[in-house]
């Protein structure tokens, strides 16, 4: 078949919104285009690990350690589920972990940013993991098979990450005084850095306008993001706080809230190596990498040693 035929057939699956499989032909920018996406999602989820296994040890009571727990795990399960859509485009784990490890791949900017009392973790669940949601419900409809499939599971467990995080905001605000101060603290220092993790306003989203024609992404950054401001801010004022911007205003018109702009300034520090946190969870990342590896190599020597022993 001719590569003109090849494109017509593409271009058929996706008007028919089917979806694209790893066997499927694929223009080579579409292939990269969800490498870049989907490795920058998995290391997202392996990194985001940090900030909360940091209060795994420092958990209120054995309920919340558990849950906690149960959390983190979950991350490093969505890891998992991600790298392995990412290997079906034809990249080795290696590579990825690769331009992970050297700054070449990014991860979401929200996880440079530190965990300094319980509260943090807190509105991480509550405010990142619904920010994540908001996005990820629209990328089960994505595109690429593998990675739809694999958003379905990922949002399942996203959702109860969401309303754990605000359980523990919930209780933290009929506390003490001490403890109410902690969860507007936590709220105030997350908030803006939760509205970037939505990325760059639509005008100078690079990636968007090919996202949106190969049907990767059904929604725009600015689009989600002003759901997720409208989901959130009745949920804030239920339970007695108060969101850390005094432009934000209910719109009847537009049926939503106006809000102010993020520093888009600090964004791009951020993405770009220099937040507050990335230098620790890039050596702790590497680190972790290089003590695992004897755990790799034993795995690798083990399922040969057995490949061995089938064919004897
Ligand atoms: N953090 C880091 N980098 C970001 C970013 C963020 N919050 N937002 C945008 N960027 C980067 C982009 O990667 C791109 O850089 P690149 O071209 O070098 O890759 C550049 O900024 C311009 O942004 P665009 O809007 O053009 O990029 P996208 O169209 O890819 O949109 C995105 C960015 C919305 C993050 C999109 O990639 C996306 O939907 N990704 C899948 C979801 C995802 O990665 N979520 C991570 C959230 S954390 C998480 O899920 C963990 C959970 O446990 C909470």
């Amino acid at each position: 078949m001719d590569i003109k035929q090849l494109e017509t057939n593409f271009d058929a699956k996706l008007s028919k919104n089917e979806n694209i499989e790893p066997k499927d032909w694929m223009p080579d920018n579409y292939r990269k285009h969800l490498i870049r996406q989907i490795s920058q999602h998995a290391h997202s989820e392996i990194v985001g690990m940090l900030p909360e296994g940091n209060w795994i040890t420092r958990a209120p009571s054995l309920r919340a350690k558990m849950i906690l727990l149960a959390k983190v795990q979950d991350e490093g399960g969505h890891g998992l589920y991600l790298y392995t859509a990412s290997e079906s485009l034809n990249i080795s784990r290696d590579d990825l972990l690769e331009q992970l490890h050297t700054g070449k791949a990014k991860y979401s900017s929200i996880f440079n940013y530190p965990t300094l009392t319980w509260a943090d973790i807190g509105a991480i669940g509550w405010l990142v993991d619904g920010a994540a949601i908001m996005n990820q419900v629209m990328l089960q409809r994505t595109s690429y098979g593998p990675y739809a499939r694999a958003m379905v599971r990922i949002c399942k467990e996203e959702s109860f990450h969401q309303r754990q995080g605000y359980e523990i905001m919930c209780k933290l605000s009929v506390g003490t005084k001490e403890q109410k101060e902690m969860a507007q603290d936590a709220l105030n220092r997350f908030w803006w850095p939760t509205l970037m993790m939505f990325g760059p306003p639509d005008a100078e989203s690079s990636n968007s306008e090919n996202a949106i024609k190969w049907k990767i992404k059904r929604e725009s950054n600015d689009q989600l993001r002003q759901r997720f401001v409208n989901q959130t801010v009745p949920q804030a004022e239920l339970i007695g706080l108060t969101i850390p911007d005094k432009n934000l205003k209910w719109n009847e018109a537009k049926n939503g809230y106006d809000f102010g702009e993020p520093d888009w300034t600090e964004f791009n520090n951020v993405i770009h190596g220099n937040g507050p946190c990335n230098k620790e969870r890039l050596g702790a990342r590497i680190k972790a990498h290089e003590q695992g590896r004897w755990v790799r190599e034993a795995a690798m020597a083990f399922a040969e040693k057995k490949k061995e022993r089938v064919a004897a």
